[in-house]
């Protein structure tokens, strides 16, 4: 077996099933779930159509590059949506789920034969940074997050000599769990600091299209752009048709950037078999080349979060995110495991508990004493947890 295998840690959802296995929830009231963050409103029908329309593909093995009207479409959504022209054919990659492709470019960026192989992660985090950077070999330092500035990350923390390690810098924004989006400032100063040290940054990007602000979170590489970095040098950003459109289930997003990074992710990608499967690429550059599905699904979380967060936020501390599907509420007495197995055992209703999305670093895990509720049910399902919740926190003090 390989021996990296073992330094995996258990998946949060993993660690909370254990973590609540003796717990019989209250009987009385049905179950709702806030704890996975997957998209549940419905599929638009058009997305169906074409994936069922385009089965003729299947007796054709698919190109890893994938098809150069995929590719299109991908270039001209970037160019709408960030103002950003990209070449089709060189910085550009169809991915099966931004998942995959975030674990996979660590496998392709990091020499695990340079001293002290390093890669960051933000804290709390999608634990599949983690575990791309220890398969890959390398050792992970992690940066808090901040919720005296709207959980931006602590930067100043890193000590040069980390920053010299480091081989690649995973970044989420909007970020999961807390919704917050990277302002330009920090854009050039982590481009400053990739250029001195040569390290790659992968940009998570997957919620960029829920947003509860007038402006559109900025992305890494309008972000660029802006900074005059039309080579987009050292720089891979991760987008995801899973939460803009409803569509989990296809698997489907896109890599964009540095075109010599692609050109080795390409190469990488080729062996480890990661083609994207015909149907699922028409109807990808389908869901790419609409805009009015996204505009309505962004409304329903709008509306959803209008209702919800007032509820949530009598009863326990949390505002409403700049982006994404979470609220990262902070519960009374710091115990957040203690709080979701209370709150499961008499109300039913399943939350995730912050520190499992983190890890301690510098003495602190910045996870606990918070709670992640996914807003991905129906509104009336959310609204009835919120009050569930607000009804549980009373009945502590
Ligand atoms: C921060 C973050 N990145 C990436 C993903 C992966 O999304 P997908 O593989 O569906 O594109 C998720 C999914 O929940 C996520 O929360």
């Amino acid at each position: 077996m390989n021996p990296l295998l073992d330094r995996l840690h258990p998946y949060p959802f993993e660690r909370l099933r254990a973590l609540t296995v003796d717990i019989t929830p209250n009987p009385a009231m049905r179950p709702i779930s806030l704890g996975i963050g997957e998209p549940r409103h419905p599929t638009p029908d058009f997305i169906k159509q074409a994936l069922a329309e385009n089965l003729s593909g299947l007796a054709r093995y698919p190109a890893t590059a994938g098809e150069p009207t995929l590719r299109r479409a991908i270039a001209n959504w970037v160019l709408r949506r960030y103002r950003v022209t990209l070449d089709p054919s060189r910085q550009v990659l169809p991915v099966n789920g931004s998942r995959e492709a975030l674990f996979a470019l660590a496998q392709t960026v990091v020499d695990p034969t340079r001293p002290h192989a390093t890669v960051v992660c933000p804290n709390p985090f999608y634990q599949i940074y983690e575990g791309a950077a220890l398969l890959a070999g390398a050792k992970t330092v992690y940066v808090n997050s901040d919720p005296a500035r709207n959980f931006a990350l602590d930067w100043d923390s890193v000590p040069t000599r980390v920053w010299e390690a480091t081989q690649l810098l995973y970044v989420c924004s909007p970020g999961n769990p807390t919704g917050a989006v990277m302002p330009l400032d920090e854009w050039r100063m982590l481009f400053e600091l990739s250029d001195r040290h040569g390290f790659v940054i992968a940009s998570d990007e997957c919620y960029s299209e829920i947003y509860f602000r007038d402006e559109p979170p900025l992305g890494s590489l309008d972000a660029a752009r802006q900074l005059g970095r039309s080579e987009f040098r050292n720089l891979v950003a991760f987008t995801s048709l899973s939460k803009r459109s409803n569509v989990p289930g296809l698997r489907s997003g896109f890599v964009a950037g540095d075109a010599t990074i692609l050109k080795a992710f390409l190469l990488y990608r080729t062996y480890h078999g990661s083609a994207m499967n015909p149907a699922v690429q028409q109807a990808s550059a389908v869901a790419w080349g609409d805009e009015t599905h996204v505009v309505a699904n962004r409304q329903q979380y709008r509306d959803k979060f209008a209702q919800v967060t007032p509820i949530v936020a009598a009863a326990l501390h949390v505002a409403l995110p700049d982006a994404g599907f979470y609220l990262w509420a902070r519960v009374p007495g710091h115990d957040d495991i203690g709080y979701a197995r209370g709150l499961l055992a008499q109300y039913n209703v399943t939350v995730l508990p912050g520190s499992l999305l983190a890890r301690e670093s510098h003495g602190i895990n910045p996870g606990s004493g918070r709670i992640r509720l996914a807003l991905v049910a129906e509104a009336a399902e959310c609204i009835e947890a919120a009050r569930r919740i607000a009804s549980y926190t009373h009945s502590l003090a």
